[in-house]
């Protein structure tokens, strides 16, 4: 695995220089490299071997279908958040057997659909849906099978945007509810409760929340077997953070030992949900320099053809991501504002960066964006969508091509 290192003074992905690719794709695109996505799916898979275990694949993370591929090939299964993303997921060749169905707030069509197929589970959220989904259950004659999500109340110490096992986020049952409500599940004729579910939130770093995570879910399901509810999982969610600075990530062996003695003791398989551990290393957006400006008692800005309608993260999140140029130049570095063309001020990448000199039509990388990049992606500003391209075993194919102005147009009157 090589993955994104500069060879001569030019950024390559294996050995393949990023400059080549975006002749040939134009800007703005998103370069994966699928050596790092089965390196991290191996390390992480790793540290829970000799545990009977199943890694599903967050699909909100990046549900382009050859990298859905890809990640089925290495025999994860896949955690869809909306009938979208059943779809999708249907479409890259995973068996429903193969499909957890999340989400706050599912329709009834789309838990329907789930039903219909026959999922690995369905992650319930509330009492209503409970109901609404043994009715549809018993329509169809068949008994389905569901895991309980439940809102531990645990901080995971993440941005509060992406926090999601907290009492005041709309994520889950409360922990105290959940005991009653796996009892009448259990009464349900169309429901068979299989799983306990949590997510605290994403891009956890300190792996001593998914600890006591596992722990109350653990405790939970002695709880209600001891009432004659006997379960097959423990879903942990997904959240294992990645080192966005360049120095280290959230540690898969650490994150093992912290969730697996509590999980062990319940002798449940464990399911986990990862999205951006699998993704985000694997992943560049590379866009051209359209301006550069200067002005006494203004900064340095460096106007890119890329922005937040591709990468959302910066101006949703604030989150930081690393920015090179593909081609440094020689020259000192100085203080710049990283922006995109949009008609937002917050349509910002990089803030107070030190970048080299650039000039237009010189390539800027963003790193770090194989997860919640592309798929937060929006036509705003009647831009059109990237391309995306998969680099793999030292050669690279267009997976997805850039969206033209008759796909723009397309649907309207
Ligand atoms: C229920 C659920 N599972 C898994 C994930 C994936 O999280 P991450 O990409 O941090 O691993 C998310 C992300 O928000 C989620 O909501």
């Amino acid at each position: 695995m090589v993955g994104f290192t500069f060879r001569g003074g030019r950024l390559a992905c294996d050995d393949v220089p990023v400059e080549d690719i975006a002749r040939e794709t134009g800007t703005p695109a998103y370069i994966y490299h699928a050596g790092s996505i089965r390196a991290a799916h191996a390390t992480l898979d790793a540290a829970f071997a000799g545990y009977p275990h199943a890694m599903h694949f967050a699909l909100k993370a990046n549900s382009t279908l050859a990298i859905l591929r890809l990640v089925r090939g290495l025999g994860a299964g896949a955690d869809a958040n909306s009938g979208g993303e059943i779809e999708a997921a249907l479409r890259a060749g995973f068996e429903p057997a193969q499909i957890v169905f999340t989400g706050v707030g599912k329709t009834r069509d789309e838990l329907d659909r789930a039903v219909a197929l026959g999922v690995r589970a369905i992650n319930i959220e509330s009492d209503g849906e409970a109901e609404r989904l043994d009715g549809l259950a018993r329509a169809r004659g068949v008994k389905v099978r569901v895991a309980l999500r439940v809102n531990p109340d645990i901080d995971p110490n993440t941005h509060a945007h992406i926090s999601t096992g907290l009492r005041v986020n709309k994520f889950g049952v409360p922990i105290e509810f959940a005991p009653p409500l796996l009892r009448s599940l259990a009464r349900r004729p169309g429901l068979d409760p299989v799983g306990l579910h949590v997510h605290l939130g994403s891009q956890i770093l300190d792996v001593e929340p998914l600890g006591r995570a596992a722990r109350a879910l653990a405790g939970l399901a002695r709880e209600v077997r001891d009432a004659g509810v006997r379960l097959e999982h423990i879903d942990l969610g997904g959240g294992l953070g990645v080192a966005y600075d360049g120095t280290t990530g959230a540690d898969p062996a650490a994150y093992a030992a912290a969730v697996l003695p509590a999980v062990r003791e319940t002798g449940l398989t464990l399911l986990i949900e990862p999205g951006r551990f699998l993704v985000a290393p694997a992943g560049i957006l590379v866009g051209r320099v359209a301006d550069t400006k200067a002005y006494p008692g203004s900064p340095r800005f460096v106007v890119l053809d890329a922005g937040m309608t591709e990468l959302l993260r910066p101006a949703l999140y604030e989150a930081y991501h690393r920015i090179v140029a593909v081609t440094p130049r020689e020259g000192p570095a100085s203080p710049c504002e990283i922006v995109g063309p949009l008609c937002e001020t917050s349509d910002t990448l990089g803030h107070d960066r030190a970048l080299g000199p650039v000039e237009v039509g010189d390539l800027i990388a963003v790193l770090d964006t194989g997860a919640y990049g592309f798929v937060m992606a929006s036509n705003y500003n009647r831009r059109r969508m990237p391309a995306e391209v998969l680099v793999d075993a030292g050669g690279w194919r267009i997976v997805r091509r850039r969206q033209t102005y008759e796909d723009l147009f397309r649907n309207e009157e």
